[in-house]
């Protein structure tokens, strides 16, 4: 085979066949095909797309690119959360101790954050000592005694994706949906959980920018994980604005810990405890929704939720105290109150924006390799839809010095549209989708 014709052909808007893709992908992940080559052929399924034949056949390839876990084969059942990121994005951090106490096992890896959106790795390691980089054997020994993992993504799974990745994020090839599904779905079935809960992020800091093409990449992703024997729903949920209030590591670390006690934000509590129930149901641990809410209720009560998570922490080398004392996590020198500049009620807050302030406090990265600092970021002070007086707090700035903080103010004060008139607040959970 060719990799020119290969590209010549997606160019020219055919589909490839399951030998091709296998081929193409193999020979990459063997250094055997130059970048330039991957790039072009990246451009042409951006610009023309992929069957759902071509989807799932490039899925498996970049899945059996490397290392399979298969973790079913040793608990089970036991699931999986994936979301497609966001801004303030802790809900796995919530999510994944509620539904370990409530009994099912979770078998979590997770990413680093890049660009505007957080990655729940960094958010764990603002707890001191905690180690997300494990081996097999302690990443499944931690499962099997606490019944829940959180672990950073290995570079052995699906390590195409891995490559490719870095090759679509400067090439303007990441916001493709058969990319992206392929992406997502390789790692999952690599791990190899019995169930998966997707939530498939749409609105101004996501992907996928209106919810329609949100619900056309969970429909592509539920129906491989059906085609691989994984059961797979998605939750369509909205990122018009950030997530709860906190964004930046620490401090969504201390509102993850808010949310398993009880007292979160009310609308990333609910996703949360709706995600858990759902994740419930799914594996058969509660027969409906309404079973699975109470149990969830219960855990958060009980305090098993939260102390599920300082668990987790402390096998994995964390300071569980920090999950008992959340006043104990780093916090920022420098906070400095922004006030709202009019009154009026809040009719858009750009996550993506706020993201990107965010970043440039010192919590994201820049470029792969980055150090972030854990410390800061920003606190909302209100959400769409909430009335303010001028003067009135916006959104307090965590910073490492006055000039950071003091240089953020018009940036920040961008990210806010105003309205004279009350604004309808869409729903944060759009629709979930199940297998056909
Ligand atoms: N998350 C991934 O893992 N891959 C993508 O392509 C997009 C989001």
């Amino acid at each position: 085979m060719q990799v020119v014709e290969l590209i010549s052909k997606k160019r020219d808007g055919e589909a490839l066949t399951t030998e091709e893709i296998d081929w193409l992908i193999d020979q990459y992940t063997k250094n055997a095909i130059p970048d330039y080559q991957i790039a072009a052929w990246l451009m042409a399924v951006y610009l023309r797309g992929m069957n759902a034949r071509e989807t799932s056949d490039l899925t498996l390839a970049m899945m059996r690119s490397g290392e399979q876990l298969r973790v079913r084969d040793i608990v089970t059942p036991v699931v999986d959360k994936h979301s497609t990121g966001g801004v303030g994005d802790k809900v796995t951090l919530a999510v994944a101790p509620l539904t370990a106490a409530c009994g099912v096992a979770v078998g979590k890896m997770s990413g680093r954050g890049l660009g505007h959106t957080g990655g729940t790795v960094d958010k764990l390691e603002s707890i001191q000592g905690f180690r997300a980089t494990l081996s097999r054997a302690e990443f499944i020994d931690i499962l099997v005694k606490h019944n829940i993992v959180l672990a950073g993504q290995s570079q052995d799974m699906a390590p195409a994706d891995g490559k490719m990745y870095a090759l679509r994020d400067v090439t303007a090839t990441v916001s493709s949906l058969p990319l992206i599904a392929a992406s997502i779905m390789s790692k999952k079935l690599a791990i190899g959980s019995s169930h998966v809960l997707l939530d498939v992020k749409f609105g101004s800091g996501a992907f996928m920018k209106t919810q329609e093409l949100a619900r056309e990449l969970a429909v592509v992703m539920v129906e491989i994980g059906k085609l691989a024997d994984m059961h797979t729903v998605a939750a369509i949920t909205s990122m018009e604005q950030p997530l709860g209030h906190a964004v930046g590591n620490a401090l969504e670390m201390a509102e993850a810990i808010a949310i398993l006690r009880g007292e979160g934000p009310v609308d990333i509590s609910e996703l949360c405890y709706h995600e858990v129930a759902e994740l419930l149901v799914m594996t058969g641990k509660a027969a409906n929704m309404s079973e699975a809410e109470r149990q969830v209720e219960q855990a958060v009560r009980s305090g098993a939720g939260v102390a599920k998570l300082a668990e987790v922490i402390a096998a994995q080398g964390g300071d569980a105290r920090q999950v008992e004392r959340p006043a104990l996590l780093p916090t920022a020198p420098v906070r400095t109150m922004v006030t709202a500049p009019r009154s009026g009620y809040i009719a858009g807050i750009d996550a993506e924006q706020i993201g990107l302030v965010s970043m440039r406090l010192g919590a994201g990265r820049f470029k792969k390799g980055d150090q972030i600092d854990h410390r800061t970021g920003l606190v909302l002070q209100a959400k769409l839809g909430d009335q303010l007086r001028a003067g009135e707090p916006l959104v307090e700035i965590h910073a490492r010095t006055v000039s950071e903080a003091e240089g953020m103010r018009d940036a920040l004060l961008a990210c806010y549209r105003w309205s004279e008139a009350p604004v309808t607040v869409g729903l944060l959970i759009g629709e979930i989708i199940h297998p056909s």
